[in-house]
């Protein structure tokens, strides 16, 4: 915004150090993962139903994937709610022990966890149901993701996918776990190298990132137009979609939403969240 030394000086001035972790601390805390964000899961899941407004299937006649499953507490939800076989896939290792640890301590006998890159794994099978919860944002090269989609897909089947806060969004950034003051479209507006800068002295120490998308788990700061526009280059069509569900179905913000999300020069900046489900064209 005011070039990178002014903007590291205003965002310092703003960052708090109260959420400091190094990477080790933060593998030791993932192993401990608390119950409670696995009760949470419940609740979340109730959420995500709730916003794909019925268009989530649960089945148990099917087969599901879940991409980038992180610690696994949507899936072994899923689990438990009476889905087919469930597959968490991960690429932080520590995260597919701690779900691999709450799966079994759960009897969740249907989910199973792998470790692996989703662009290079090749799964023994194809699955009915992809399912891809707040991982969207993350994923390197998502079009090249959405076209590897395709392969794992059984036919006949589905994606089914959610993410947010979109990058450009008002508070897409993600940096919100060190700073005492949450300015609006803080990631766009100010200079990435500032912002890693910042987060290197008050959020993860030994996290070496210079860029966005060399954070752990990664930021791609995919527009929501870019989003559409890789579903449709990648061969696949919407069967649903929806932004910003946390708004009321058919109230006046979530209306006065949709139509901003339509309008070309501020489309990318006010969806927060994207709700779709995909079907191969
Ligand atoms: C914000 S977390 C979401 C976790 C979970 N789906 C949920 O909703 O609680 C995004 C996850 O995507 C994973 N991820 C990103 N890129 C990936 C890739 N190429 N392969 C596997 N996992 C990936 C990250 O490690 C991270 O755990």
């Amino acid at each position: 915004m005011f070039g990178e030394t002014l903007d590291y000086w205003l965002l310092r001035s703003l960052a708090h150090r109260r959420n400091l972790a190094t990477e080790a601390q933060l593998d030791a805390r993932a192993a401990e993962a608390s119950a409670a964000s696995f009760e949470a899961a419940m609740p979340k899941l109730d959420k995500l139903l709730r916003r794909f407004a019925g268009h989530l299937p649960v089945d148990a006649r099917a087969s599901y994937l879940d991409m980038g499953c992180g610690t696994g507490e949507l899936t072994i939800a899923l689990a438990g709610m009476g889905v087919g076989r469930i597959t968490g896939v991960d690429f932080l290792p520590r995260s597919i022990e701690t779900a691999r640890a709450h799966a079994a301590r759960m009897r969740a006998g249907n989910a199973r966890f792998v470790c692996a890159d989703l662009h290079g794994w090749v799964p023994p099978q194809k699955y009915d149901v992809l399912l891809s919860f707040d991982a969207f944002e993350h994923i390197d090269e998502p079009r090249a993701c959405l076209r590897k989609m395709k392969q794992l897909l059984a036919p006949g089947g589905i994606a089914v996918v959610c993410f947010g806060p979109l990058f450009h969004s008002p508070f897409g950034d993600h940096m919100w776990g060190f700073f005492r003051l949450q300015l609006p479209w803080r990631g766009v507006l100010f200079s990435e190298s500032a912002m890693l800068r910042v987060r290197r002295e008050c959020f993860r120490p030994t996290d070496p990132a210079r860029r966005l998308n060399e954070i752990a788990g990664g930021l791609n700061r995919m527009r929501y137009s870019e989003f559409i526009e890789h579903v449709h280059a990648s061969g696949w069509q919407f069967d649903y979609l929806a932004v910003n569900t946390f708004l009321p179905e058919g109230s006046v913000a979530r209306r006065l939403s949709d139509l901003l999300a339509r309008v070309p020069l501020l489309r990318d900046f006010v969806p927060h969240n994207v709700y779709a489900v995909l079907r191969p064209r």
